[in-house]
């Protein structure tokens, strides 16, 4: 068992792509489709899904007529291989930059944000949608922390100077809480944390403890997940 518990943990992704249905982030398609009518993506629209993870958000993409690819470190066959700090396409080639769920794993952020504004197009736009904490970041395992968007997540109003100062304006905030509630219960459904985590002791103990803690902060909406179109100026 803890054998298994560890391959989750060295592999967050593929973990999460297992107990939860469709895209890697709260509120899976339907966020996605709200996203790409606020970027106006349809017919022939230039869209880097930025941290794609198994590319569900590009094939929704293209099945509007979209000209999507998506970039991950670790990326679909036909992605790209790269780091949203450096991203290896060209300048103003891109309408629309996605990234779901990704920049609150990217430290830093700045240099992702500007890059996500170098490759846009004048009249581009960046869809963002991103983990907010209110307060102290919880405290977890670095691969635990990962699976859930908490690496390098801030505050909404953080988010929103980071966005800003990388030259571009934001417009249409939203939260979704709801969705992270949903994802939460989604998850819980599947997973029986306590027969897992009960089984290795301490370090069960400690992590189910962990688990429990961030459960109450998604209650009292200390953690959120929103979303943002932003133009760069
Ligand atoms: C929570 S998943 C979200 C995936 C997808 N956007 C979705 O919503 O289904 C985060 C993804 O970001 C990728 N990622 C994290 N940091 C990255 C970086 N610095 N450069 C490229 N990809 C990164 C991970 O490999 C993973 O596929």
């Amino acid at each position: 068992m803890g054998k298994l518990f560890d391959k989750a943990l060295a592999n967050p992704w593929a973990a999460l792509d297992y107990v939860v249905d469709g895209p890697l982030h709260p509120g899976g398609r339907e966020s996605t489709e709200a996203l790409l009518d606020r970027t106006g993506v349809g017919e022939g629209t230039r869209l880097l899904d930025a941290g794609c993870g198994t590319g569900e958000s590009v094939a929704a993409a293209r099945s509007r007529g979209a000209r999507a690819v998506g970039l991950d470190r670790d990326p679909p066959a036909d992605g790209i291989r790269g780091d949203l700090s450096h991203l290896p396409v060209q300048t103003g080639s891109f309408d629309v930059v996605l990234a779901e769920c990704v920049m609150c794993l990217v430290p830093g952020r700045s240099l992702a944000f500007r890059e996500a504004g170098r490759v846009l197009a004048d009249d581009g736009r960046l869809a963002l949608s991103d983990m907010v904490v209110a307060g102290e970041v919880p405290e977890l395992p670095a691969p635990m922390s990962e699976m859930l968007c908490l690496s390098n997540t801030s505050d909404r109003t953080t988010l929103v100077d980071r966005v800003e100062t990388a030259g571009f304006t934001v417009e249409d905030i939203r939260d979704h809480r709801e969705d992270l509630l949903a994802m939460r219960d989604q998850i819980a459904s599947r997973v029986d944390y306590e027969a897992l985590l009960g089984r290795l002791g301490e370090r069960g103990e400690r992590l189910l403890a962990a688990i429990e803690d961030l459960e109450g902060r998604v209650e009292s909406g200390e953690l959120s997940y929103v979303s943002l179109v932003a133009h760069p100026r």
